[in-house]
């Protein structure tokens, strides 16, 4: 495997001419992108970094225009001096004078406030001035970064006044933040109303694990290689787990996470996003609705659990005080903004089973929690064990052989971060006189087979919108039926909520409560340990 990658990082220096062709074809045109929520964290974080690195890269044509909106008074002045902090701040790419002039010449502020509606003949003049002066052409993305309930009333302020009709020769699109809504009735209202407004084709429904060159990597990982898709069914894999894991707590989103919990701020989203990848049948073409309808039909196809199997077949938690990588940290409970004696999860573990023929009898576990041992997003396919083992062992035996079970299962582990890569987990003869057996590793690591740093999520998606490709956004179907399978879950636990002193049931640093561990074992599996 190493030899094979070894080349193939040779041929990243070669470009192939075929690939370098596609790459130019990828700049959009000229448009202006107006960020409403733009004195707020995600603005100076994550998308004016990511947009300042496609410029930096040479990915944007001169004319983009972006527009920062909100509240907060500000003078374009301002606004660039606050963006230039947060690009040397948070930017994956080193700030350079030379493109950081021709940046901030396209960078604007508009005073916005949706209540009194005031502010939006200074955005609209604004962006007709971005027409005729920077050849933005009509066209425009509105990103949305507000609060869920400012989706709707914003959406409908924009189109009466007239923002969002698209015509022949540009374009008008919508980039919308999650949470997309909080259960399966509220999404569908959500689609239903925005559709009353906009086509399907201008709503664009971030997820940005879609954007994680890893996650993307799945697709061409199943997709691109022959060997492994004959293996990808119920056939060959025993089950599969995946894993978001974080080290940090909820910081200061106390007042959001008390709303959300972690089903709702990672399953719905993150998580269903990767199993529907994971488990989707071979689209016939790379297109947006191929894909899509790929992923949504493997969504449909998972078994929701019924309210009164809630708690049979799923675990929640909620971290106590305890030591995280070297520092002690308080418990969810002492965290800014919540209240003292809450339920909400901050640890979920699920099994769901996959009503299909491909994956028909094997499970999928999932979890994900705050405040574990350590970040680590995975997914780990474990392939069934050898039907029988012709080996012995050190362990005496009475057939003189190990049996199959003593034999660890093959498990090929995709790690979406950190430290990106592949691990194919085999067995190996231990060199010496005796047939001694154990497992081994055979990796791809990302950061030595590529020598350059992945782009950040944000800079892929923001690009894919500019040139209109939906493909790694949600689709509004594809959103419902994640919440179909969450919202099944949210309504078992509601009718069975967790005693008052039952939670904190784990130790900030542990791996989840006691009860997850507990809860796979009793399927005769185990974690695996990232
Ligand atoms: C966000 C969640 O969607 O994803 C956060 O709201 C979480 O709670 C974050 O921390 C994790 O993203 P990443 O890219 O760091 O894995």
């Amino acid at each position: 495997m190493t030899e094979v990658l070894t080349q193939a990082a040779a041929q990243e220096a070669e470009p192939n001419p075929l690939l370098e062709g596609l790459r130019l074809t990828r700049m959009p045109a000229p448009c202006a992108v107006v960020i409403f929520g733009a004195s707020g964290d995600l603005t100076q974080r994550k998308l004016i970094p990511a947009l300042y690195a496609l410029a930096a890269e040479g990915a944007l044509p001169p004319g983009v225009t972006i527009v920062g909106a909100a509240r907060t008074p500000m003078s374009d002045e301002q606004f660039r001096a606050a963006m230039r902090s947060a690009i040397e701040e948070h930017s994956r790419v080193p700030l350079r004078e030379d493109v950081w002039e021709g940046f901030a010449t396209g960078l604007f502020y508009a005073h916005f406030d949706l209540q009194p509606d005031d502010g939006l003949d200074l955005l609209k003049s604004r962006l007709d001035e971005s027409d005729r002066t920077r050849g933005t052409a009509g066209n425009r993305i509105f990103y949305f970064s507000v609060p869920p309930t400012g989706v709707l009333p914003l959406a409908d302020k924009l189109l009466h006044a007239g923002l969002c009709q698209q015509g022949p020769d540009n374009f008008r699109r919508v980039v919308i933040e999650k949470p997309f809504g909080r259960d399966l009735e509220s999404a569908l209202e959500l689609n239903r109303s925005l559709h009353e407004d906009f086509s399907e084709d201008q709503i664009y429904r971030i997820d940005h694990y879609l954007g994680k060159e890893s996650v993307q990597n799945l697709l061409v990982f199943r997709f691109a290689n022959g060997i492994f898709e004959p293996l990808w069914n119920r056939q060959y894999i025993d089950h599969v787990q995946i894993t978001v894991a974080e080290s940090l707590g909820v910081e200061n989103r106390g007042e959001y996470y008390e709303e959300a919990g972690a089903l709702r701020d990672i399953v719905q989203n993150h998580i269903m996003q990767l199993m529907a990848i994971l488990g989707m049948e071979p689209p016939s073409n790379f297109k947006a609705e191929t894909v899509r309808d790929e992923k949504v039909k493997l969504l449909r196809a998972v078994r929701p659990i019924h309210p009164d199997d809630a708690l049979s077949h799923t675990v929640r938690g909620q971290y106590a005080a305890g030591w995280v990588e070297g520092d002690h940290v308080p418990g969810y409970r002492e965290e800014p903004g919540v209240k003292p004696t809450s339920l909400r999860e901050t640890f979920v573990a699920m099994k769901l089973d996959i009503d299909n023929w491909r994956w028909a009898g094997t499970p999928f576990y999932l979890r994900t929690g705050k405040r574990l041992p350590k970040r680590a997003t995975e997914i780990v396919i474990q392939f069934r064990r050898v039907p029988h083992s012709p080996f012995g062992g050190h362990v005496a035996t009475p057939m003189g052989v190990l049996p199959p079970d003593a034999i660890d299962p093959n498990l090929l582990v995709l790690r979406i971060q950190p430290d990106e890569g592949i691990t194919l987990r085999f067995i190996a003869k231990v060199p010496g006189q005796a047939m001694r057996i154990r497992s081994v590793n055979m990796d791809f690591l990302y950061g030595s087979s590529f020598l350059k740093e992945s782009p950040d999520a944000y800079e892929r998606l923001l690009l894919d919108c500019m040139l209109g490709d939906a493909t790694l956004f949600a689709r509004a179907d594809e959103v419902e039926q994640a919440w179909r399978i969450c919202t099944a879950i949210l309504d078992g636990w509601r009718a069975h909520p967790p005693d008052q002193d039952s939670f904190p049931n784990y130790e900030a640093g542990a791996w989840g409560p006691e009860e997850a561990r507990a809860f796979i074992q009793r399927d005769g599996r185990e974690w695996h340990r990232p």
